[in-house]
């Protein structure tokens, strides 16, 4: 029988942190806040950065949400980067994922201040992530999976972990994040080139999804008693909904759960998460700049 693992619970747990964390900067005389950059009219990220703009506000943090039309050139998307490396009162900056097609978004993140770069994009922070130096920033959603594992009481040391995706944003940070002191996994790091995929996932104690492909994982690729986390968030055709659609991990979830000791569901695990470590990074950015 599996357990779910509840990610709006325990995002709602690390906002509640994050609530008391602000209170006590505050009480030092240091407001934290957050920029958030959106070029272009992409439907999506505007609902994305309108959520973490209203968290922001719901918890006490200064924001700032900056949109920019999609026409905006390379020039002026960096010049607003140094603007914001430059405002006392902004922490942490993001600039929403995916830019207009025009923009070189590796040149903008690398313009970022990294003590502001609360995505953990910025080369040193990556740098900082394979040396264990906890002034660096983690990304978000893989820091997120960490916290659900924690908050699942899953033991990580020594178990083989199997994280399917080598992405900058998820797999190659999860990985990381699960072999680094401390978490003590082995691990494994699949991707489309892998042989027997689903052969390697057997062997997992611990699976993390982050591929990007509807229902992928099967049950017979999982152990029993395995655990999983799904970061996958897929739209598939759905004609009984009313939106027309409804969103998938990579995971079956209805064939695999109940092989599972715990399991993530989609929505409702990873997703939640993401924003909430968001804030966290924010906090300490404005600890750390003081
Ligand atoms: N919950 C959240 O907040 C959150 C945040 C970020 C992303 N996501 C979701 O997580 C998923 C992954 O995101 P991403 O940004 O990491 O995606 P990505 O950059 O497209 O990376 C996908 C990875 O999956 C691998 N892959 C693709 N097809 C495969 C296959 N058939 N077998 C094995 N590996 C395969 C790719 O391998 P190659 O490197 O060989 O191409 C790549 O490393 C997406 O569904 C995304 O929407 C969720």
């Amino acid at each position: 029988m599996s357990s779910v693992i509840d990610g709006k619970a325990v995002a709602a747990a690390v906002l509640e942190e994050c609530r008391a964390e602000t209170a006590e900067l505050k009480a030092k005389g240091i407001t934290p806040g957050l920029a958030v950059v959106l070029v272009g009219d992409d439907p999506a990220s505007h609902v994305y950065v309108s959520s973490k703009v209203k968290t922001c506000g719901e918890l006490g943090l200064h924001s700032r949400k900056i949109v920019l039309p999609a026409a905006t050139t390379q020039e002026e998307l960096l010049a607003v980067v140094r603007e914001l490396n430059a405002d006392p009162a902004i922490h942490g900056i993001l600039v929403q994922s995916p830019p207009p097609k025009h923009i070189n978004e590796e040149e903008v993140v690398r313009a970022l201040d990294p003590r502001k770069d609360v995505d953990g994009f910025h080369p040193e922070n990556v740098a900082k992530l394979a040396l264990e130096d906890p002034t660096g920033f983690v990304p978000c959603t893989p820091a997120g999976c960490m916290r659900l594992l924690a908050a699942a009481g899953v033991k990580t040391a020594g178990a083989e972990a199997v994280v399917i995706g080598r992405s900058m944003i998820v797999g190659k940070p999860m990985a990381l994040l699960l072999m680094a002191k401390g978490s003590d996994a082995t691990v494994t790091v699949a991707h489309s080139r892998s042989k027997d995929l689903p052969g390697i996932c057997r062997r997992a104690d611990i699976i993390v999804a982050a591929v990007g492909r509807p229902e992928m994982v099967k049950a017979d690729w999982v152990k029993e008693g395995a655990v999983v986390i799904d970061v996958g968030i897929n739209r598939v055709d759905d004609p009984s909904s009313k939106k027309g659609y409804r969103l998938v991990g990579d995971v079956a979830y209805d064939e695999v759960a109940p092989k599972c000791s715990a399991i993530t569901p989609v929505p409702g695990g990873v997703g939640p998460m993401t924003i909430a470590l968001l804030i966290k990074n924010t906090l300490q950015a404005a600890r750390q700049l003081g």
